[in-house]
């Protein structure tokens, strides 16, 4: 395997890319327009009817962020003529077939010009419908392979999945692909249209019952929770994305295919400047709980490895790993992009960086007054030490025993002479992030390693430094205290 340099490699490329809304892809557009001018086209795939809404979409949720102003300031006025040009935004679903590009004519355009798709398109709630995350990261996998197999020029697709649909991993995780009708308990066997089937069945017989929307919404999410854990897997999340890759693993045909796992995606690193994000996702809300005040107590260890990495290595190791694959690539690769096994980062590490950030720049109020962070947090075992602790407390409280009045676990304070519910959302946020907060894996990242091996060797020495994703390279305390943090305050903390 022989390596160009990557920017070269992108010149002349047609790519489309879905859940092009969303974080990680707004990350790589902007990347690829700003490495490469001359990139053919880049088609981005928004959820929407047509390409009117789509464009209208591009301009208000993508081009509009601040991510874009080092590409905007490379272009001064030419940079709309310059996006014209380059890029072209299409309505469609990856939940439905042909992507729902219903545009016949567009759609032969694509089919006809793009060498390279990337699907990034997905709903990343752990607690979603099992109808609706079987449609985006189940069926939506499907219906981009078979669009891969009709564009005649098609080098590579580049699924990116996530490093947790080993579910609730021990020791070494390897980068190894799932075989058809896999599951994690080894205890049954899943049929990926029995599920289908399992989801549709239940949504009909509740429409039949004109049941509420609400009511409709939570029978589909627990029916996502119960065939999860039932196949071993912690969430729907991780099991629809599991079953997506088995999917592509399995169907893929002569399609040339990576799978790029990331794990906890964080803030940018460096590119195209550091602390852009997006949103407060996964680990960050502990942090922002934390600088609001509102977190004294959790399910975790302060040992536990959280395995995270900035948004801006994903994507550059994405790019380096479709150059690298372009040269040779026999069968389908898969790819941990993770920090775990190199340069680990403790739930202590964050929760004394966070401590230390919070206190020398702390939140403020609506009135513009410091907000005093979260001090110590107790940490706690498991879901039912939690669970009984809240529970003893609320009894307690119930029986007219003075006790300190208030728990607070990410964002939810439960008052116990009062909320009930509030003790039951609680310990359901609990179960959610139990597997993460109390995760025993190590991402192994042999693939990884080699791509960074082999590109050191190459020919380009621009390009280590342009397309890093080595996680060695991250001094977690400088990155957290000057970028991470401070972006998660600015674009990311209400
Ligand atoms: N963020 C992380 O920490 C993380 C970690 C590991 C792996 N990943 C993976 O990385 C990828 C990107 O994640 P992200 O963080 O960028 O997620 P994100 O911000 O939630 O973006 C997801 C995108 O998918 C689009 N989408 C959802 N359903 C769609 C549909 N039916 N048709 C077309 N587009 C659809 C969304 O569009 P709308 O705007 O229309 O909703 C959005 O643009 C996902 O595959 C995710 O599983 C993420």
């Amino acid at each position: 395997m022989e390596f160009e340099s990557v920017h070269y490699f992108l010149e002349g490329k047609t790519i489309l890319v879905t859940g092009a809304t969303g974080f990680l892809a707004k990350l790589l557009m902007e990347k690829i327009l700003r490495v490469q001018p001359n990139i053919k086209k880049l088609y981005l795939l928004l959820r929407a009817g047509n390409s009117e809404e789509a464009a209208q979409r591009l301009h208000h949720e993508v081009l509009s962020k601040d991510l874009f102003r080092v590409l905007r300031g490379q272009w001064g006025a030419d940079f709309v003529s310059f996006i014209s040009e380059k890029v072209l935004a299409v309505g469609g679903d990856v939940s439905v077939e042909n992507l729902g590009v219903k545009d016949t004519e567009l759609r032969e355009k694509l089919w006809e010009e793009t060498d390279t798709i990337i699907n990034s398109a997905a709903t990343t709630k752990f607690y979603e419908r099992l109808d609706v995350a079987m449609g985006i990261n189940t069926m939506g996998a499907l219906h981009v392979l078979n669009f891969a197999k009709n564009c005649s020029k098609l080098q590579m697709l580049l699924h990116v999945s996530t490093a947790y649909v080993c579910g609730e991993g021990k020791g070494l995780v390897a980068e190894k692909p799932f075989h058809m009708g896999e599951t994690l308990n080894g205890s049954s066997r899943l049929d990926i249209n029995l599920e289908k089937l399992l989801a549709e069945e239940k949504l009909k017989e509740l429409e039949a019952e004109n049941a509420s929307e609400k009511t409709i919404s939570s029978v589909m999410k627990n029916l996502g929770t119960i065939r999860s854990n039932l196949h071993g897997w912690p969430n729907v999340y991780a099991f629809t994305k599991a079953m997506g890759e088995q999917i592509l693993m399995n169907m893929k045909g002569d399609i040339p295919l990576i799978i790029a796992r990331p794990t906890v995606i964080l803030s940018t690193h460096s590119e195209p400047f550091p602390g852009w994000i997006e949103g407060v996702r996964t680990m960050d809300l502990f942090v922002a709980m934390y600088g609001k005040g509102k977190l004294r107590r959790s399910v975790g260890r302060r040992s536990t490895i959280i395995d995270a990495i900035p948004a801006d290595m994903v994507i550059n190791s994405m790019i380096v790993a479709l150059e690298a694959c372009s040269k040779s690539c026999s069968k389908a690769l898969i790819y941990h992009i993770g920090s775990s096994l190199r340069n680990p980062f403790r739930i202590s590490d964050l929760e004394d960086l966070a401590h230390q950030y919070f206190t020398k720049h702390p939140l403020t109020d609506m009135y513009g007054k410091p907000v005093a962070s979260s001090k110590k947090v107790t940490w706690m075992s498991s879901v039912s030490s939690f669970h009984r602790y809240v529970n003893i407390r609320y009894m307690l409280a119930l029986k007219g025993v003075k006790v300190m009045n208030k728990v607070c676990c990410y964002g939810h304070e439960a008052f116990y002479n009062e909320s009930k519910e509030k003790v039951k959302k609680m310990v359901g946020i609990m179960r959610l992030y139990k597997p993460y907060l109390l995760f025993e894996g190590i991402f192994d990242d042999k693939n990884a390693e080699n791509l960074r091996m082999r590109k050191m060797k190459g020919k380009d020495d621009d390009d280590v430094g342009r397309f890093n994703f080595d996680p060695t390279t991250i001094d977690w305390t400088h990155y957290m205290l000057n970028a991470h943090i401070p972006g998660l305050v600015k674009y990311g903390v209400k």
